[in-house]
């Protein structure tokens, strides 16, 4: 099996059910709060570790009372963390999530994310290295994913960068990385509004894997156009559907899976996630995936 890094955010998120979104100016009456773990990255790797992946995560957190506990559930949930770093005086990242009937909206603030800087990962880097697949997002600053992207592609990495939230990026960037797994808005701002799924997939030089929510996915394999058909989901929260992809993705490549196969898990695995309320609480493990698995990819 090999090996996954996820270089990426840490954070806790603070989450508010209500029934509806207030409008500007308004108030409305939430339901219930939670703390949850959360960040792009680490639940990537929640994901990628919950499904069986061999994950080491790189990344900062603060000092203050949550940080602890977020290193505590990602190793609880056997992610390796002996390269994440404490800032002190810093708080960890924080996203203040309102989950509402239909969807959900989050603000970020970046905390000790902002400091998993350039110097960090080059004196990270051997550690980094000994993993075959490295995961990317954008919670973290730009120029380190640039760095940490540049560094594995030199060294003939897998790199999958899901650009979120989105940031308009570079070509020469763009160049470095395997597989760019947008989602359908995100997908638009990367090749235009007015491309075809299709039309998009092959501008990506068939890097790009686009999520389309409970459309499932699509993808270029073997130089066509491959639509990954959905598992039907009885909706709660989508919060981190897209990083249970992201890692579900990474960890079936890591186990030898071909592309289209790992697709269909990820898909799996992302549909199964917004069943449950949370990001990383309500991740699959390789159990329940396998469960659905059968009606979907035979093969696995
Ligand atoms: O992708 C979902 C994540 O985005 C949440 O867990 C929250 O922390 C934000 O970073
Ligand atoms: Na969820």
């Amino acid at each position: 099996m090999k090996k996954i890094a996820v270089i990426g955010s840490i954070n806790m998120d603070m989450t508010v059910q209500t029934q509806r979104h207030p409008k500007v100016g308004e108030t409305v009456a939430g339901h219930h709060l939670s703390y949850i773990p959360g960040g792009k990255g680490a639940n990537q790797a929640v994901a990628a570790a919950r499904l069986g992946g061999d994950v080491t995560m790189f990344g900062c957190v603060g000092d203050d009372i949550f940080s602890g506990r977020l290193i505590d559930n990602l190793a609880k949930n056997n992610v390796d963390t002996r390269h994440i770093r404490s800032v002190s005086k810093t708080s960890c990242g924080i996203a203040m999530i309102t989950v509402a009937q239909k969807d959900n909206t989050i603000i970020v603030i970046a905390g000790a994310n902002q400091y998993v800087s350039r110097e960090y990962i080059s004196q990270e880097k051997e550690n980094i290295l000994q993993a075959d697949i490295i995961l990317l997002q954008n919670e973290i600053p730009f120029e380190t994913v640039a760095y940490a992207a540049d560094m594995a592609w030199k060294h003939g990495k897998t790199v999958i960068y899901n650009p979120a939230p989105f940031l308009p990026v570079p070509q020469n960037f763009m160049n470095k990385i395997t597989y760019v797994t947008p989602n359908e808005h995100e997908a638009a701002l990367l090749y235009g509004e007015d491309q075809s799924i299709e039309q998009m997939l092959e501008k990506s030089k068939g890097k790009a894997i686009i999520t389309l929510g409970d459309q499932g996915a699509a993808a270029w394999i073997n130089a066509r156009s491959v639509f990954i058909p959905p598992r039907p989901a009885n909706v709660t929260d989508t919060t981190g559907a897209g990083d249970t992809f992201n890692g579900a993705l990474a960890c079936g490549l890591s186990q030898g899976q071909t592309l289209e196969e790992a697709l269909r898990f990820a898909n799996t695995a992302a549909s199964l996630s917004t069943e449950k309320m949370g990001a990383q609480t309500g991740m699959p493990d390789r159990a329940a995936v396998a469960r659905w698995m059968p009606a979907h990819a035979p093969k696995i």
